[in-house]
Formats: structure tokens, sequence, C-alpha cells
């Protein structure tokens, strides 16, 4: 055998998942293994089914795919692009139309990663609640570390709490101060599969309260407006009698009672 005929041998064998009962061969770019295809967000997987002259169908998790006429006659092509987050564990089979008991399937495995931008500036006035988040969205799932000027923050001490919901990682104190908490943050996120943390760098800067200040001037300024305002329609209702009375015209023109 030639070198290229043991590596066509080797790239069938890594391509294909052949189930000799179900006389369907159904190959993968990239290549099947262990009945799965590993694929990335984005990119396009290539699935290539072959049996003998009969006629094909193709199912997504058990429902029909649209395929092109001519397409479904011994051998039988779909493509998956762009690949989705909806198509993890998305499972593709392909059977014999006359005969579903012929069929091969296989199941997609798609890895992504975190979507974060490198910097944030976040403002927040001096009390005032403070609230980063971070993309934690990604298969396999990753592990969360928040830190402040570069080191871990200590949930138990620090004042900050964490949630993560599997899409979001968010990091919130309850009341702000210049001293302890203005600085660089970071959400920094290891994955099993990619290398390279996902560093999401917060800027944070406290202002002074100036809404704050204007509204403590504003609300008494408001509530004294109101006050007088209420005052005066309570006077004037009080009045109201006295007041229509001047302004009907007197019945007979005597207003001296
Ligand atoms: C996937 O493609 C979309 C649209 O073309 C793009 O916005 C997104 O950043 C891409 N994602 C990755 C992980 O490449
Ligand atoms: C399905 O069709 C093929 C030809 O297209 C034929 O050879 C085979 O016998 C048929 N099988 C059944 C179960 O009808
Ligand atoms: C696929 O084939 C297997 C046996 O090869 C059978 O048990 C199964 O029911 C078939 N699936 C469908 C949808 O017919
Ligand atoms: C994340 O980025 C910040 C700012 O660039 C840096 O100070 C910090 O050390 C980085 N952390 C990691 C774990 O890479």
């Amino acid at each position: 055998m030639t070198t290229s005929g043991t590596l066509g041998m080797f790239l069938l064998m890594l391509y294909s998942t052949t189930l000799p009962t179900s006389g369907l061969e159904l190959l993968s770019e990239p290549a099947v293994s262990g009945g799965f295809v590993s694929t990335e967000l984005n990119s396009t997987v290539s699935l290539t089914c072959v049996s003998e002259g009969t006629e094909l169908e193709w199912l997504r998790n058990g429902h029909l795919i649209r395929v092109a006429e001519g397409n479904t006659q011994g051998t039988s092509r779909v493509c998956i692009w762009p690949v989705t987050h909806d198509d993890n564990a998305a499972i593709f089979t392909c059977q014999q139309k006359n005969d579903t008991s012929m069929n091969a399937s296989v199941q997609l495995e798609v890895t992504y990663a975190p979507l974060n931008s490198v910097m944030e500036e976040v403002l927040v006035e001096e009390t005032r609640e403070l609230v980063m988040s971070c993309d934690v969205f990604a298969n396999p799932p990753v592990s969360v570390l928040w830190e402040q000027h570069g080191a871990p923050i200590d949930l138990s001490e620090s004042g900050f709490q964490m949630t993560n919901d599997g899409i979001t990682s968010r990091l919130r104190l309850g009341k702000v101060a210049r001293a302890k908490h203005q600085g660089l943050y970071s959400c920094v996120t290891t994955s099993p599969k990619y290398p390279t943390p996902n560093n999401k760098s917060f800027q944070v800067t406290v202002n002074d309260k100036t809404l704050q200040v204007q509204l403590d001037l504003i609300f008494p300024i408001i509530a004294g407006v109101v006050v007088i305002g209420l005052t005066t329609l309570l006077a004037v209702i009080a009045r109201w009698k006295r007041i229509t009375q001047c302004c009907k015209p007197a019945p007979n023109f005597d207003n001296s009672q």
C-alpha cells in the first residue's frame, strides 16, 4: 500500500462513523470522535451520508431538514454554517427514506468562550451601589475570579457580593467609598478548553454625590411649594362658599345682609 493510500484509509477511519448493520456511512468534517463532532462557534460542519444508491433524508433533533432536490440519491451532504449556540448537543441523523432503521447519527459539541470587551469605565457616586458584570456564557463552563487592584477579592470580608447565572457574573457592592473602592477591577474567566484567561477590566471612578446634593436641595423646595400650594388650596376651599356667594349675582341686588 502506498503512503497516500495508507493516509487515505486512516482519514476514512477518522472521519466516518460506519454502522455496519445500517448500510449507511456518515462522514464528517471535522472528524467524528465517539459519535461526537467537536466544533467552535461560527465555524462550519459538513456532513456527508453515503448509501448504496437509495434515497436519503436528514433529521436535526428528530425533525426533517429540507435538502435540495438531487442531494438525496446515494450521497447526500448537509452543511451547518455558521454553527450557533443552539447547535450544541444537536443530533444530526441520516436515514434511508424507505427504511428508517437504516440510519446513522452524530451529535455536535459546540465550544465557545465568553465574549468580553477588554476595558470598561465605571462611574459611580459616593455611597451609591456599584455593579460590574462580565460575560461567562461558555462551553465548557468557565470558572470566574474577580480581582481588585490585581488581587482576588475576598467575598467574605470586602462587602462585595458575587452572582453567576452561567451567562453573566455580577459583582455588587451596596455602598461605595472612594478611599476603599476606586481603582482597577478585573473579571478573569478560566476555561479548561481555552488556555489564555479572558480578562475584562473595570476602571472604577468614584465621584462626589453631585446629583444627591442637588436632590437634597430640590426635594425640600418641592415639598415647600407643595405644602404652600396645598395650604392655599385648602384656604380657598374653606372660603369657597363665601367667594361663590360674593360672585353670585344677588337675587335681589341686596347685599346688605
Ligand atoms: C460570530 O459571528 C458573529 C457575526 O458574524 C460575530 O458577531 C461574533 O463575534 C462571532 N463570534 C465568534 C466567537 O467569532
Ligand atoms: C428501499 O429502496 C431501495 C431502492 O431505492 C430498495 O432496494 C429497497 O429494497 C427498499 N427497501 C424497502 C424496505 O422498501
Ligand atoms: C435507527 O436504527 C436503529 C437500528 O439500527 C433503530 O433501532 C432505530 O429505531 C432507528 N431510528 C429510526 C428513527 O428509525
Ligand atoms: C487583568 O488585567 C488587568 C489590567 O490589564 C491586570 O492588572 C491584571 O493583572 C490581569 N489579570 C490577569 C489574571 O491576567
